[in-house]
């Protein structure tokens, strides 16, 4: 199967705020998934799809702290284990009535699900911004779609070289199109490089970045936490910092700013071929501008050859095929397949 994704990370499913008691349906890695919140405020992400017959649960309800299957109304718990079946009330429910359920944490106002089966501390960290929490920034968020590969995605948000060029109707027109060496900073999980002009930028497994924008008013900071929705559509959580302008006032004006300058990102990233990163770094032509994304592309390649898991694209025939989860580990009998 050809590599898609790294599965066994932690990747960004929703905004908190945006999530209420309708249970939301987030296609991630090519699989469903269901993110919902329970009566009390709890956060669950679940394989979408009922073992009894394939119903999507996103399409149900939410019953305190358990949501309800549309088709027959079986009634799965946080952990994925189903705690009713209504057809057989009386009836001790089957162990293998269960769906898998994903870690979840909110963290910069962003859900995380981890994807994959690792136990908690084999777990690959979230990203690091400590800004998010200090006073004295104004925050925004949005959402985002591309069609591309979210590899092509990131890697236009490492790129120091592009702005002048295809951000010339923002903030590229003033960007100068020298790009002075600089230093990566790189760990096992992510990198940093600081450029003298323009500011900083780094990358954190598997797919956010982080934009320290240097800006004659003050610095804006953007994190965008990119989900690979399936090989070709990418799903972008944003959410912008700034210690300029904070007033609300402020907020429609930087926002459709930082739209703009997405848009213009969009019109390149979308065309970029092969769609699916070149797994050799000797099938691209890199200069020394680029070496933020090489160190990504570098340590990518290291983990897949080391045998971290990908997950491919799953074919649209056949028996489901779900991503695997802890529990998988510790329990044995499942209905779905986990796919890698
Ligand atoms: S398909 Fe979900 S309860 Fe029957
Ligand atoms: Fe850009």
């Amino acid at each position: 199967m050809i590599e898609f994704v790294l599965l066994d990370f932690w990747y960004p499913v929703s905004f908190s705020s945006g999530l209420g008691r309708r249970p939301r349906r987030v296609t991630a890695l090519g699989r469903d998934l269901v993110v919902w919140r329970t009566r009390t405020g709890r956060v669950s992400v679940l394989s979408d799809l009922c073992v009894h017959r394939g119903g999507a649960l996103s399409q149900g309800r939410v019953d305190g702290e358990r949501i309800a299957c549309p088709y027959h109304g079986w009634q799965y718990r946080t952990d994925g284990t189903c705690a009713l079946i209504p057809a057989q009330p009386q009836r001790t429910v089957p162990p293998k009535a269960r769906v898998d359920a994903y870690p979840v944490t909110e963290r910069f106002g962003i859900v995380w699900a981890f994807l994959g089966d690792l136990p908690e501390q084999e777990r690959p960290p979230l990203p690091e911004w400590p800004e998010h929490d200090e006073p004295g920034w104004r925050r925004i968020q949005g959402e985002f779609s591309w069609a591309a590969h979210v590899d092509r995605v990131v890697e236009g948000g490492l790129d120091f070289a592009h702005g002048p060029f295809v951000h010339r109707g923002t903030f590229g027109r003033f960007a100068p199109a020298e790009i002075p060496d600089f230093a990566v900073d790189a760990g096992p999980w992510s990198a940093r490089a600081v450029d003298s002009g323009s500011g900083g930028l780094a990358w954190f497994l598997p797919s956010t970045t982080l934009t320290d924008l240097d800006l004659p008013g003050g610095r804006q900071l953007i994190l965008q936490a990119h989900l690979p929705v399936d090989h070709g559509h990418t799903r972008t959580f944003w959410v912008a910092l700034r210690n300029y302008a904070t007033s609300r006032l402020a907020d429609g004006v930087v926002g459709l700013m930082d739209r703009m300058v997405l848009w213009e990102d969009r019109r390149v990233v979308e065309r970029l071929r092969p769609e699916l990163l070149p797994f050799d770094l000797s099938d691209e032509l890199h200069v020394r501008a680029d070496a933020l994304q090489v160190a990504y592309r570098r340590r990518r390649r290291e983990l897949v050859a080391g045998g971290w898991p990908v997950v491919g694209d799953p074919a649209g025939v056949g028996p489901a095929r779900v991503l695997p989860s802890p529990a998988r580990r510790a329990v044995r009998g499942w209905v779905h397949r986990a796919g890698r």
